[in-house]
């Protein structure tokens, strides 16, 4: 399937990129494979405005691939506190040893599949931007644009699925000479023009070629099957005896382990009303989190568990918590006149 000429239509987007694109520190002649590297796995199911004082501030603490390679494990984790999806720091400090380590250093999109937490998205990403390799980058934002491009009105069954049509789409408009500019485009036109709600097209350089445009459709699609979400209810306690804050390790397994958080509750206090009631969406799974303040010595004894640990309000800085948890206790703390 083809709209026009396939070249025309990159040109128009690259053009359009430009003029328009946002002047970002991980764009530029002057950036390193390291800050590619770094910026790509910051900005996994990441926004940009999130990750820029992030992406600054890593600069400034691991400098290089050398640097971070040779960082403790915790240290990294302290300072991607507040990105989420941790796994990816993990994966980022490997990859950083890989690198360091290897005598031919990656270049291809082959070579960097090969290196850990880097998936097709992120090895065409960086391969092209930094080696002109040319595959084409697919993720939810480029979906949405090219099944809006060819005006794709079929029901995906999931993203993966939607990958694999879109892929080929995607990559036969692509302007091999200037993959990496044409790669960045595509997701820049995704994040900033062609919304999921209430696209921008009069702004968008597909405006005249567009299927979806043209019959009207483009707030649409893509379509999925609808996602099952499960709904699960957490209960927690949040617990302060002589200025310091009773704290456990997350539960979470794999995703948040070595991170701290207010302690999960086995059984309810019988005479306690919720403290606060905080909703908050992982993955499918749609969380409702009861947090009760215990006022009860004797029913605080009997749910502490030896593993649980008072930690000074004075040193919450210095531990690592989880994103939402380290936002409620700071209300928490501001609404009841505690401080640190
Ligand atoms: N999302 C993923 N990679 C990106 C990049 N290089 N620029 C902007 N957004 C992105």
């Amino acid at each position: 399937m083809t709209v026009g000429n396939p070249d025309a239509l990159g040109d128009l987007l690259l053009q359009w990129y430009d003029r328009e694109k946002r002047e970002l520190p991980w764009r530029g002649d002057e950036v390193s494979v390291y800050m590619t590297v770094v910026s790509e796995f910051m900005l996994q199911q990441t926004q940009v405005k999130t990750v820029l004082p992030y992406f600054d501030r890593w600069l400034q603490t691991f400098p290089d691939f050398d640097a971070l390679a040779n960082a403790s494990i915790e240290e990294i984790l302290k300072q991607w506190e507040g990105l989420g999806y941790y796994q990816r720091a993990r994966n980022l400090h490997k990859t950083a040893q890989q690198y360091v380590a290897a005598d031919a250093k990656p270049v291809t999109y082959d070579d960097w599949l090969a290196y850990p937490g880097v998936g097709p998205y992120m090895a065409a990403a960086i391969s092209s931007i930094q080696g002109g390799d040319t595959q084409v980058v697919v993720d939810g934002n480029v979906i949405r644009v090219i099944a809006r491009l060819f005006a794709d009105n079929r029901v995906f069954k999931d993203a993966a699925t939607a990958v694999k049509v879109i892929r080929p789409l995607a990559q036969n408009i692509m302007i091999e000479a200037r993959s990496g500019d044409f790669n960045q485009a595509l997701m820049e036109l995704g994040a900033t023009v062609c919304k999921k709600q209430k696209p921008l097209c009069l702004l968008c350089p597909w405006e005249k070629t567009c299927k979806a445009r043209i019959q009207g459709i483009e707030s649409e699609i893509p379509l999925f099957k609808k996602t099952k979400y499960t709904e699960r209810t957490i209960h927690r306690l949040y617990a302060i005896e002589k200025g310091k804050l009773l704290l456990a390790k997350s539960s979470n397994g794999r995703r948040l382990d070595d991170i701290w958080e207010l302690p999960e509750l086995d059984g309810l206090p019988s005479n306690e009303n919720p403290y606060s009631t905080k909703k908050r969406g992982i993955g499918n799974e749609r969380i409702t989190e009861i947090i009760y303040k215990s006022t009860d010595d004797a029913w605080l004894n009997g749910t502490k568990k030896a593993e649980h640990q008072w930690v000074p309000l004075k040193k919450l800085d210095k531990v690592l918590l989880s994103g939402p948890h380290r936002k409620w206790i700071s209300s928490f703390l501001a609404s009841d006149g505690d401080s640190c």
